[in-house]
């Protein structure tokens, strides 16, 4: 941790309170979220904390829900952004417990990738000072990818409390080491992210926590090497006519 960066997070722990909620019924059937009740809380690290595990595992539903705790938009954008286009939020953020470190956030963002659009609508929509955030210019005249850098560089600011659900969703493997970037020089500036992701790029941020959702709902932390985005991509690199046999010709 570098000099003068807090060495407590903003958010430094949640927890799910379940005492009058009916765990048969979603979203707190989902495996992590029933192992989530169980826990004694799920320490947040004070820079980066992502979220990894397969399509389902229930990674947006926890952002998502962390995001509504916190007072932000379900549906992306920040305190700000109170635009509902489709409510489609789970009732997990009106459970989740948050424990909130001694500083409080100076700005915070909620970028999921899925919605993004609705947001750079909202922020046209805003009007003048809002765009000029955005160096003037609408997301909705940059590329996908670009917009999501613009965003990072230019709305994300220090000591600033960020929430990304699958930024790399439109990001190059380039632009993803552009944000790998951009992580690293955010948290040195007291920035605290949570992430849920597939891209075994963001994930070599040095000093991250990893927290690996497995198919039964337990939620350990893992090291870069063991995390399964990177363990797969790297074996499908490693031998992509070994996996292309197994998948496309059924061997
Ligand atoms: N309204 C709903 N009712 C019932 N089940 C739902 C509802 N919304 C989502 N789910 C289920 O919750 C599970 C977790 O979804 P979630 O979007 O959190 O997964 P994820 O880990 O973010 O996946 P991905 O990597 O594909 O983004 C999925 O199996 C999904 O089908
Ligand atoms: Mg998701």
């Amino acid at each position: 941790m570098r000099k003068g960066v807090r060495t407590t997070g903003f958010l430094r722990e949640l927890r799910l309170a379940s005492n009058d909620v009916d765990m048969a019924e979603y979203p707190f059937c989902l495996p992590a979220v029933t192992r989530l009740a169980q826990l004694d809380g799920l320490p947040l690290a004070p820079g980066v904390t992502f979220f990894v595990g397969e399509n389902g595992s229930g990674k947006s539903t926890l952002v998502e829900a962390l995001a509504v705790a916190v007072g932000m938009n379900p549906e992306g954008g920040s305190q700000n952004y109170r635009f509902t286009t489709r409510s489609t939020e789970s009732v997990l953020g009106d459970y989740l417990v948050v424990k909130w470190g001694i500083d409080k956030p100076r700005s915070r963002f909620f970028l999921r990738a899925e919605s993004y659009y609705n947001v750079a609508t909202q922020t046209e929509r805003l009007g003048p000072d809002q765009l000029a955030v955005f160096g003037g210019v609408s997301p909705h005249e940059r590329s996908h990818g670009e917009s999501f850098v613009d965003l990072m560089r230019l709305r994300f600011f220090p000591n600033g409390l960020y929430l990304l659900d699958e930024p790399e969703a439109a990001l190059s493997p380039r632009g993803c080491m552009t944000v790998l970037a951009l992580l690293s020089d955010l948290t040195a500036q007291g920035c605290q992210f949570v992430v849920a992701t597939h891209s075994p790029i963001l994930l070599a941020l040095p000093g991250a926590t990893i927290y690996e959702i497995a198919e039964d709902g337990d939620i350990d932390e893992v090291t870069y090497d063991q995390a399964l985005p990177v363990r797969l991509t790297r074996d499908f690199l490693a031998e992509p006519d070994r996996y292309l046999r197994h998948l496309i010709d059924g061997e």
